[in-house]
């Protein structure tokens, strides 16, 4: 078996070091001529959100290294988002938990690093819940404990030829998350002999008063049963000859969720994979079957594959514990591990998806996840553009009545499926940056094509047209579209198809034209809004 973590991040890393030198000597040389006359160092320093390529309405961490999503939970009004991080570089090492709270999900305050890695090894992913009847016995009176579960990764044996060894350990907090106390019996799951074992997800299994924990071993899921978070049975595993094992399975969340909203509960079961998505690299592929507090079944046959997102930056993403209105709300982390530590942002790497809603509706071949755009988005809106129904013809300029071009863009396009050929939106920038988003007819699939995108030679794996197969037949073709300074999310057809894609450009994004190549093209509706920064209020 080899090493997963160090191999795949560490040969990122070596073939990261041509690239590194190459763009110290280029810096000097340059005086970063270039590029530094967009970003303004100053500037950058008093307002880091002000950098080139930096997330407006995204979630970024204000400096360093940040990979997965970790510790979901909503408590009290936050929702707290703890996250993979290393506060000493912008490529990965030993990884910490960082923290950061919402109250809408769109607007964040960063907190202070909730876990340090300790004698057992480094913090890697996890998630959190509320302990509402203290089973754990972690509360005092009138105090109910947020408890962590996640993976202790340890490398004292490794510089022996060893292998990393990977158990499960938790922490709680008494204060809202703000301190963590590590348990003093960590690890509460022992290393099996399995060495990629790791990313423990909690749920309360109600029917039986239990909590089950899911995590990745490997090759397939293991499920585990507790009454306190504290003691663990091995209950059962599921999946070593269903779905896709290009790569290693990580970071998985179990739960239930009703059928189109209403009425028959299903239990899905997300989980992620490095490598194997179907556009390369990092990707979420799903299960959809039931679960009976013990085993979890798959209802579709065994190689049948389910992807979350077809883009190729959406990883290691898992949903909110404890969501209100029992939604099921996901993010996940915006990057790929084929070359997440060569984007070329400066003091920080790495933002999260937007988050959605995760539903499980009925089509034609059976359940299928749709994921929404989370709703709060909206209060982002700024000045609007409305294309009432029209036949378009060759090129349409989408934003030419916006007065002023900030980069954020939120588009939605209904239009009738034309007989065939391709429905284009063509973004771009003075600095002629151009990214492309479709809908091609005769293959009845999206595509995203990042190619002229912008900087793309930090690595081969970057530049390239991307597609995302509609496996449903439509009369009327709807994109939703957010557009950020480095990023780009489709969600098509009501969110059976999501796309989540970063990109590079030298500056923002400022026209988007509509490309017909068969003319007319029946717009029924379409609306473009321009959003604020989250950050413009700091
Ligand atoms: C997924 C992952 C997890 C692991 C973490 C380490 O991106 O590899 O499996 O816990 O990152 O940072």
């Amino acid at each position: 078996m080899t090493d997963h973590i160090s191999k795949v991040k560490g040969s990122v890393q070596a073939k990261r070091l041509p690239a590194i030198i190459l763009f110290l000597l280029l810096c000097t040389t340059l005086h970063f001529s270039c590029r530094q006359d967009k970003v303004d160092t100053k500037s950058r320093v008093e307002n880091p959100y002000q950098e080139l390529y930096r997330p407006q309405f995204h979630f970024s961490p204000e400096e360093h290294w940040m990979n997965d999503p970790n510790g979901l939970v909503y408590f009290e009004g936050e929702y707290h988002l703890f996250y993979q991080y290393y506060p000493d570089s912008t490529v990965w090492g030993p990884m910490h938990w960082g923290h950061a709270v919402s109250e809408d999900l769109i607007n964040w305050t960063h907190l202070p690093i909730a876990l340090y890695p300790d004698s057992l090894g480094y913090i890697f992913s996890g998630s959190a819940v509320v302990d509402w009847n203290n089973t754990s016995g972690f509360g005092t009176e009138g105090q109910t404990p947020l408890v962590a579960i996640f993976t202790h990764h340890d490398t004292t044996g490794t510089a022996a030829g060893g292998d990393p060894v990977e158990t499960q350990s938790i922490a709680y907090s008494l204060d809202k998350g703000r301190s963590w106390t590590k348990y003093a019996d960590n690890p509460v799951i022992d290393n099996p002999g399995i060495k990629d074992f790791r990313d423990p997800n909690v749920i309360w299994y109600e029917p039986e008063e239990k909590w089950v924990l899911v995590l990745a071993a490997q090759d397939r899921l293991m499920i585990y049963g507790s009454p306190d978070l504290k003691e663990w049975t091995y209950l059962s595993e599921f999946g070593a000859n269903e779905g896709n094992h290009a790569g290693v399975w990580e970071c998985p969340d179990l739960f239930a969720i009703q059928l189109d909203g209403e009425g028959d509960e299903k239990w899905v079961l997300i989980q992620n994979i490095n490598p194997g998505h179907p556009n390369g690299g990092s990707g979420t592929q799903y299960f959809i079957g039931n679960f009976d507090g013990t085993t979890f079944v798959n209802d579709n046959p065994p190689e049948t594959e389910l992807w979350l997102d077809y883009g190729k930056d959406n990883y290691a993403g898992v949903t909110w514990f404890d969501a209100p209105n029992d939604q099921r709300v996901f993010i996940g982390w915006m990057s790929n591990w084929q070359y997440a530590q060569a984007v070329p942002t400066q003091s920080w790497r790495s933002a999260m998806t937007l988050p959605r809603t995760l539903h499980l509706v009925s089509t034609e071949v059976g359940p299928r996840m749709i994921s929404l755009p989370w709703s709060g988005v909206r209060r982002l809106r700024e000045e609007a553009v409305a294309i009432s129904r029209a036949d378009l013809n060759g090129q349409f300029e989408l934003l030419s009545s916006l007065a002023h071009r900030n980069g954020l863009y939120e588009i939605q396009l209904e239009f009738i499926k034309p007989d065939s050929g391709r429905v284009e939106l063509e973004m771009f920038n003075s600095m002629g940056d151009l990214l492309y988003i479709g809908y091609d007819v005769d293959q009845n699939e999206y595509y995203v094509d990042r190619i002229t995108a912008g900087e793309s030679s930090f690595s081969d794996d970057f530049a390239g047209r991307h597609i995302a197969p509609c496996y449903y037949d439509q009369e009327t073709v709807k994109m939703h579209m957010f557009v950020d300074h480095a990023s780009l999310e489709l969600f098509a057809d009501d969110g059976k198809i999501a796309m989540t894609e970063i990109f590079f450009p030298e500056e923002p994004i400022t026209d988007i034209l509509i490309n017909v190549d068969v003319a007319p093209l029946r717009v029924l509706r379409g609306r473009v809004f321009q959003l604020n920064s989250i950050w413009s209020g700091q």
